[in-house]
């Protein structure tokens, strides 16, 4: 792909990852994703906002293959899907500097081995002139490591904003055409990597508002030529309340503990709560994780197996507390066949969430009328106290 004009002399750069479906080893990647990097052109000096992933290196390289002189690296972002081919690139251009963090700085040196006199290290709110073109640093930590920081473009009112904002598409639209494609991508991001944070990144947003921006560039995904899409949607992620939905996350062995998440689902919506239901055997942990942004209620249905909750249960409630959603209430249900420790051990893994804790219902083999009833009775505690807190 050639590097892309966005304004005079601004140019998008990078590389579409259309094949990845994994970040992180971790994170599902269902439409790619890409690497922006960008290429601003000033009256006097030249400057590359981050870079790309490894593997994508020739491409950019390729890119940069008609630029006759690169005074700056901006690094936003130390990960190295941003900052992994800074070697290569000063290779290249072995003149210029690499503009970071004073926190990003040793991050890639211990990465990328990058000699330490090639740094120039910028304070929040520092600024650096191209000549016609003023480069200012906003440093906007944990968005969503220490030590990031975005770039705002002052004569073009343009924010360059590495992860802050991005979405994982891989698409040749260089602009969000889809806005709801695009909006379900930022979320799927957000809730990712972002919502353990989301009480410092509102201040970031706030602090960011102070700023006429016309135009949000992220380093993966597309550029928002109309930013209201994702500054609407992030304050709602991050300060909107939760909303009257419980999200449960279950597995199921022989039929008991599906038994029991269908029945209470049935009695959440005759309640009038609305249910996001995950089968743990099949389901996408990355669409787990968007509903777990909006959610007031987590039920986790667990069988027992080993003695204790089942792996794929286990799993799913370590990750809903490393994700810090904002829930406000938490409860576990499932079938066991002769004893263990299921509640006691999830219990145990729930300590970053600041949540009540409604009462668990686990039955013995298939679920009783009694249990049947219970389950019925923790549906509607739960319909009482969303409507009693407001959630809509
Ligand atoms: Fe896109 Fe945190 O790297």
């Amino acid at each position: 792909m050639d590097r892309r004009e966005i304004k005079k002399n601004i140019y998008w750069m990078g590389a579409i990852d259309w094949d990845r479906r994994l970040f992180d080893s971790l994170i599902p990647l269902p439409d790619g994703t890409s690497y922006n990097a960008y290429l601003i052109e000033g009256g006097e000096q030249t400057a590359l906002l981050d870079t790309v992933d490894p593997p994508m290196t020739e491409q950019l390289l390729e890119q940069l293959a008609t630029v006759s002189k690169l005074d700056y690296i901006i690094s936003h972002h130390a990960e190295q899907d941003h900052s992994g081919t800074i070697p290569a690139v000063l290779e290249r251009f072995p003149q210029a500097k690499v503009v970071t963090t004073p926190k990003a700085k040793p991050i890639l040196i211990d990465a990328l081995g990058i000699a330490e006199d090639v740094f120039l290290t910028v304070n929040d709110g520092e600024t650096l002139s191209l000549g016609d073109k003023t480069l200012k640093f906003i440093h906007t930590p944990w968005v969503h490591w220490p030590e990031t920081m975005v770039t705002y473009l002052e004569e073009d009112r343009i924010l360059f904003s590495c992860d802050f904002y991005g979405s994982h598409i891989a698409t040749t639209d260089l602009y969000v055409r889809d806005r709801g494609r695009v909006y379900e991508a930022a979320k799927r991001y957000f809730a990712e990597i972002m919502m353990p944070f989301r009480h410092i990144i509102k201040r970031n947003i706030e602090k960011l508002s102070a700023y006429d921006i016309q135009m949000i560039a992220p380093s993966h995904g597309q550029i928002y030529d109309d930013p209201s899409l994702i500054l609407d949607a992030y304050q709602d992620w991050v300060s909107g309340p939760p909303q009257n939905v419980v999200v449960l996350p279950y597995v199921s062995m022989h039929g008991s503990t599906a038994q029991m998440v269908d029945h209470f689902a049935s009695a959440l919506v005759d309640r009038g709560v609305r249910v996001e239901l995950f089968n743990l055997a099949v389901t996408d942990i990355g669409k787990l994780a968007m509903a777990l942004v909006d959610a007031a209620t987590i039920v986790v249905g667990a069988p027992t197996v080993l003695a204790g909750p089942h792996p794929l249960a286990a799993y799913a409630t370590f990750l809903a507390n490393a994700l810090r959603p904002k829930a406000k209430f938490v409860s576990i249900i499932g079938s066991y066949a002769w004893g263990g420790m299921t509640v006691e051990t999830l219990a145990g893994m729930i300590s970053n969430l600041k949540v009540e804790v409604l009462e668990p219902i686990l039955c013995k083999g298939v679920p009783s009328q009694t249990d049947l009833e219970a389950l019925e009775q923790l549906a509607a505690t739960i319909a009482q106290k969303h409507a009693e807190n407001g959630f809509v």
